[in-house]
């Protein structure tokens, strides 16, 4: 495979737009979820016919299958860096189960205190906050951090039992220096837990982190797996996260011995297919390599970022242009809902973006400068089933196949919105959703998600 930008399964699929034309369909949304890797579709394919039970069946079929199975969790601890040390990579659903699964697993209590950010994802707050008391490192306006800060909140008592924070964040897409950061843990004998959603289809994984998690989904392989890795030792003792067959060696009505980790913290059937297509995902990655990768990435968040800041009336939300960020850029228009251009941008220009407040609302909070007073306003809305005052962001985030003229292609787009041009169409919001969708007189394309109860901002 050849370096960026490789094309993905499905790209040019022509969408319906206003005016009933179709258009090549720009999917700018990658930091929510990327299309597949045409490698992963094929490595899928080829597998199928051999799909069979894992670690259950002595046929043929099973131990094709578990062998596969074991390949990629093997190629998972090389893609993080663990080739050689006695850790264990653990498959489950994705970032936000992988980090559940391990708050559960490190048997904290409540009082234990664990270290972690405001630029954090939900995913790595919320589990938290079930098993431990949180204590915050904040942000500066510009949505970043310093060493410094983290150190600080290190060293506070009681002592931390646990720092959890971000490799890159999904709003801004920033890098917190991560290699800095866990070393200012380890020398204080606190281990980290690395939330590496964003970071794995971008950046190599930092190999000292103690625990790492992240996606299949972000990183060209949609089928449903993700990845915990962490020191054998910590899966060891104690009951796993699920329990059920599979993670046992023995069983009596009254009594029940755990097997050894990994399989201790893998009941029920494995998704196998997930893997496989993980498996094939990362060494996709491994062909076009980092150096590759980084550039490609580098490029495009250059352009992507500063080519918003200069839109007149569009604000660049995050670290300033000089900072460097993965392609994932976060942005307002003046007196323009978030939701109104972003449904713009999908009906007129096919171009696909995620806006709301992108799961991490402390963080968007706080770039968006917004008073405590306006928070309790819209949480009282909310509450009263009226998410038309949400605030929020429109959020471009692109990947491996996104090119330079699709960036171009946006920033006209929103070049347009930002001008102030009147809509072709007329617009209708759902104060239920707070999203805005075309009127479906003019749109009969328009597939009516509120309609289902379903939305495209929660979270
Ligand atoms: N975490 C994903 C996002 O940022 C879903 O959009």
């Amino acid at each position: 495979m050849t370096g960026p930008p490789v094309a993905l399964v499905g790209d040019g699929a022509l969408v319906p737009c206003v005016g009933g034309t179709q258009r090549p369909y720009l999917s700018l949304d990658a930091a929510a979820s990327t299309a597949c890797l045409p490698s992963v579709h094929r490595r899928v394919d080829e597998f199928v016919p051999w799909y069979s039970s894992i670690h259950r069946g002595a046929g043929y079929k099973s131990q094709f299958a578990t062998a596969a199975y074991e390949d990629a969790r093997r190629a998972a601890m090389a893609f993080a860096g663990r080739a050689g040390r006695d850790d264990v990579a653990i498959i489950c659903r994705n970032t936000t189960e992988a980090l559940n699964h391990l708050a559960y697993r490190l048997r904290l209590a409540p009082d234990d205190v664990v270290v972690t950010t405001v630029v954090e994802h939900h995913a790595n707050l919320l589990p938290w906050a079930r098993v431990a008391t949180r204590r915050y490192i904040e942000c500066g306006a510009d949505g970043t951090f310093s060493v410094e800060a983290v150190e600080a909140a290190l060293d506070e008592q009681p002592h931390p039992r646990l720092l959890a924070v971000t490799g890159a964040s999904n709003i801004t897409g920033w890098l917190p220096p991560i290699e800095a950061i866990i070393g200012a843990a380890h020398r204080r004998g606190i281990p980290v837990a690395l939330d590496a959603a964003q970071l794995a289809p971008h950046r190599p994984m930092p190999e000292d982190a103690d625990f790492v998690a992240w996606s299949g989904h972000k990183m060209y392989a949609p089928f449903g797996a993700g990845v915990l890795v962490g020191p054998r030792q910590a899966f060891s003792a104690g009951d796993p996260f699920l329990a059920g067959g599979g993670a046992v060696d023995l069983v009596d009505l009254d009594e029940v011995v755990w097997t050894d980790p990994p399989d201790r913290e893998e009941a029920g059937s494995p998704n196998v297919i997930g893997a496989v297509a993980l498996h094939a995902a990362m060494d996709a990655l491994g062909d076009v390599g980092w150096p590759s990768l980084v550039d490609h990435d580098r490029r495009l968040a250059r352009l992507l970022r500063s080519g918003l800041a200069s839109i007149p009336g569009v604000r660049l939300l995050g670290p300033s242009l000089e900072v460097e960020t993965l392609p994932v850029a976060a942005f307002t228009v003046d007196d323009t809902p978030h939701a109104l251009v972003a449904a713009r941008l999908a009906a007129e220009d096919a171009i696909g973006v995620r806006h709301g407040c992108f799961c991490a609302h402390p963080y968007l909070v706080r770039l968006l400068g917004l008073p405590q007073a306006d928070v309790v306003a819209y949480r009282d809305d909310v509450r009263r089933g009226d998410r038309s005052r949400m605030p929020g962001a429109v959020r471009a985030s692109a990947g491996i196949n996104t090119t330079e003229a699709d960036v171009e292609r946006l920033l006209a787009a929103v070049a347009r919105i930002a001008s102030g041009e009147e809509p072709p169409i007329e617009y209708r919001r759902d104060p239920h959703t707070g999203d805005f969708g075309p009127d479906p007189a003019a749109a009969p394309w328009n597939l009516d998600l509120g309609s289902h109860g379903s939305w495209c901002s929660p979270g």
